[in-house]
């Protein structure tokens, strides 16, 4: 996938088996033993360019490839976070009995509400629970009561866990809501 460089450049690939820059074989460039199959024709638009979507989603290929934000992102898909929280914290995992019924995205408006701050953030990773909701016994009530709990991280991830992990938030929170391909009916 490294030479991929957009879902454009995925769906391409996807529909046709090769890469749009893919130089003809020649005497000096023999022919793969092998080929991609081609899925123009076996698949809509549509869903070549949604299967790009999630292909580079799934792959992580639009995170930073290092830093801060890279490294959360690492922690995030180590300790599973995501498959409560949705890729790329999306939300909208069923979470029964819960105040909302789901467990909550990290990128929508009502991420605030729970996590203010940075500090916030690191009660709720490593207690579980940020220090304001153990406080508050009618939301520690709906708390309780969910079928899934926010586990508690304190003595398996260290402070610069933590704080990689603030960073992909805010990196997620940053990108517009919807993929670019979504409007785009050109792969
Ligand atoms: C077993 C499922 C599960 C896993 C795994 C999980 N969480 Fe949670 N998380 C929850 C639930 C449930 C809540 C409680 C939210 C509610 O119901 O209001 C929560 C709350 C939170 C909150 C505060 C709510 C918000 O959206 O502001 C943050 C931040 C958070 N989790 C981050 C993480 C991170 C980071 C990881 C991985 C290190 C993680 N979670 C792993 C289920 C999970």
């Amino acid at each position: 996938m490294m030479y991929m460089k957009s879902p454009k450049d995925v769906a391409y690939f996807i529909a046709e088996g090769h890469a749009r820059d893919a130089s003809p074989s020649s005497s000096a460039n023999p022919p793969p033993p092998f080929h991609m199959m081609a899925f123009k024709g076996r698949l809509s638009t549509m869903q070549i360019q949604d299967l790009a979507a999630f292909v580079l989603a799934a792959d992580g290929y639009l995170v930073p490839s290092e830093g801060s934000v890279a490294k959360g992102s690492e922690v995030s898909l180590k300790f599973g976070c995501e498959s409560c929280h949705g890729v790329g914290g999306s939300g909208g995992v069923l979470n029964p009995k819960s105040f909302t019924g789901t467990v909550p995205g990290w990128i929508g408006p009502d991420f605030n509400d729970l996590t203010r701050n940075r500090l916030e953030f690191g009660e709720w990773v490593l207690d579980g629970r940020s220090a304001g909701m153990k406080k508050n016994r009618a939301a520690s009530f709906f708390l309780n009561r969910a079928t899934l709990q926010m586990p508690s991280f304190r003595g398996v991830l260290a402070e610069q866990d933590v704080g990689n992990l603030w960073a992909y938030i805010l990196w997620l929170r940053s990108k517009p809501a919807s993929p670019e391909t979504k409007n785009d009916s050109t792969p």
